[in-house]
């Protein structure tokens, strides 16, 4: 976590109480192109002053504030001068800990409810009398500290917000960052701009100059490297290094033979004829399949074509003797969820089993500050194609945890086929950015009988996985309208050779997992 004051940007600290929200928070908060950052709640008042933040928010948590070991904050944040908005629990700390009441009343409040705004609020200057609101909570403020008003209230929450213009503290017992609040996001404005007075100034220009003034700090005159796989994150990373430092980046694309349809050209066009960046293409399919030859259980593929990546990548690069530096495509949640500040650490799921540690690389990071849709505008905003910025997440090992049994080139070209179908009708349906990821699975150990013409087949299934999520940690099947069902099985069995039947996974994650292996 970046711990040292940005300059370029007015910072709003969002501090994580355990709610899943927080991240949410902090999104929003950028949306209205401020900064922010997510910090633990053990931050000190000291720690938050130093950081220099014009606002801090208190994110809404699991626990109630009565239990014990229930997560609080340094009180002296109270009088660090600077405005704080304490959402949902966050409210509720904001009441007990100045001396306010929160009690348990027997009642809680879930989802959508009317709220009362009252005369004179700060917060709800512009919103009508009544306004629905997104409500989650248990406890409820029924009398606000010393020197607060209560500007608002619902039937089951007698102090929905309240207000301390003379501290510039503020307290919303409702849930401003989600779509269920419409008007959530004109409350948050009004603490970022009029309370905090912070600047709108992350936009997708800044962010854009300030990375690349950042890289090429970091990098000087040296030689950069990086391991283009396809994906998002990569890309976004490469471009924005080379326009910070043009010739100086080389990229190395290993294509493992496991790639989507026609993703390796689409690579090398993008990167190299389109925007003239120097690409190191490497075929080395045959010493992929060579090695997962036998090969059936997932750990173990996983792992070979893991460590051949990384032998792949060092032959490589060991051509580029004087590289220094290495891109990584790690976004901010990773950095939140690493949970350290340590120095960047490379992280082995998002890569194909993880690059080399002891290569002796210094990192850069230049999406390190930044969320996946931010990185995806920034992609937009340099000139990527939007099959790139767009594309949904393909595990590093590719289509070789699809195939469950053994990966051969035959097999791959099988998968590799229903999965275009899948991705062509699930485009043509419109339905590419609904679902998290669709895609298809060969189940090469398993044949059953079927009959197409006259004739009796003996062939494989294909099994079409479709799924919603947010984050990937949890997901459910994906509701697929009947039709673009029933074309895709058509399709695949019409189309492609040795397939005879097409199943649909309905497995959530958990117990699922959203790969087969
Ligand atoms: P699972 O199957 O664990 O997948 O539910 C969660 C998400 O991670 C992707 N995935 C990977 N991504 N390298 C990656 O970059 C991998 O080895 C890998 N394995 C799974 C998967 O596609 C899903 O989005």
């Amino acid at each position: 976590m970046t711990s040292e004051p940005h300059d370029d940007f007015d910072t709003v600290l969002v501090v994580d109480f355990g709610a899943q929200y927080a991240q949410l928070i902090a999104r929003r908060v950028r949306e209205a192109h401020v900064y922010s950052e997510i910090v633990p709640h053990t931050i000190t008042a000291d720690e938050i002053r130093a950081r220099r933040p014009v606002g801090v928010i208190f994110s809404g948590g699991p626990k109630s504030v009565h239990v014990e070991g229930a997560p609080v904050i340094d009180p002296a944040v109270y009088d660090a001068g600077v405005p704080v908005l304490g959402i949902c629990y966050g409210a509720q700390l904001v009441a007990q800990q100045l001396g306010g009441e929160v009690a348990r009343t027997g009642r809680g409040e879930y989802g959508r409810t009317e709220m009362a705004v009252g005369e004179g609020s700060r917060l709800l200057e512009d919103l009508p009398a009544s306004q629905p609101v997104w409500m989650s909570h248990f406890d409820s403020i029924v009398r606000p500290p010393d020197g607060f008003r209560a500007v608002a209230s619902t039937p089951d929450a007698p102090v929905a917000v309240l207000e301390s213009d003379e501290r510039r503290i503020y307290g919303v017992q409702f849930h401003p960052e989600v779509a269920h609040t419409p008007r959530g996001q004109d409350v948050l404005k009004r603490f970022l701009y009029d309370v905090c007075g912070a600047r709108p100034t992350w936009t997708m220009t800044s962010i854009i100059e300030t990375s690349v003034e950042a890289v090429r700090e970091q990098v000087g005159s040296g030689r950069v490297i990086c391991a283009l796989s396809g994906g998002v994150d990569s890309a976004v990373a490469a471009a924005l290094v080379h326009k910070a430092v043009g010739p100086q980046l080389t990229c190395v694309y290993v294509d493992t033979g496991l790639m989507r349809e026609g993703e390796s050209e689409q690579v090398v066009d993008t990167f190299h004829r389109h925007h003239g960046i120097e690409l190191q293409h490497v075929r080395a399919a045959d010493r992929f399949f060579e090695r997962l030859s036998g090969v059936v259980d997932p750990e173990e593929k996983r792992k070979a074509i893991g460590e051949l990546f990384i032998r792949i990548f060092e032959e490589a690069a060991g051509g580029l003797e004087d590289a220094r530096y290495l891109v990584q495509g790690t976004l901010y949640p990773d950095v939140i969820e690493s949970g350290t500040r340590d120095a960047a650490r490379i992280k082995s799921h998002h890569n194909v089993g993880g690059l080399p540690e002891d290569m002796d690389f210094e990192l850069v990071e230049p999406l390190r500050n930044l969320f996946k849709d931010e990185v995806r505008r920034v992609g937009e905003e340099l000139g990527l194609p939007e099959e790139i910025v767009w594309r949904q997440p393909f595990p590093g090992p590719g289509l070789a945890v699809r195939v469950v049994g053994e990966v051969t080139p035959d097999k791959v070209a099988t998968l590799r086929q229903a999965d275009h179908i899948v991705r062509e009708e699930i485009r043509r349906a419109g339905l590419e950015r609904d679902v998290w990821q669709a895609f298809a699975v060969l189940l090469a150990d398993v044949r059953s009988v079927g009959v197409m013409g006259d004739e009796r087949t003996y062939g494989h299934p294909i099994v079409l996985r479709a799924v919603t999520s947010d984050d990937a940690m949890t997901a459910d099947w994906a509701r697929l309208p009947y039709e673009v069902l029933e074309r895709l099985a058509s399709r695949i069995i019409n189309e492609v050779p040795g397939v005879n039947r097409v199943a649909y996974d309905i497995t959530s994650k958990p117990p699922g997992t959203i790969e087969w292996e």
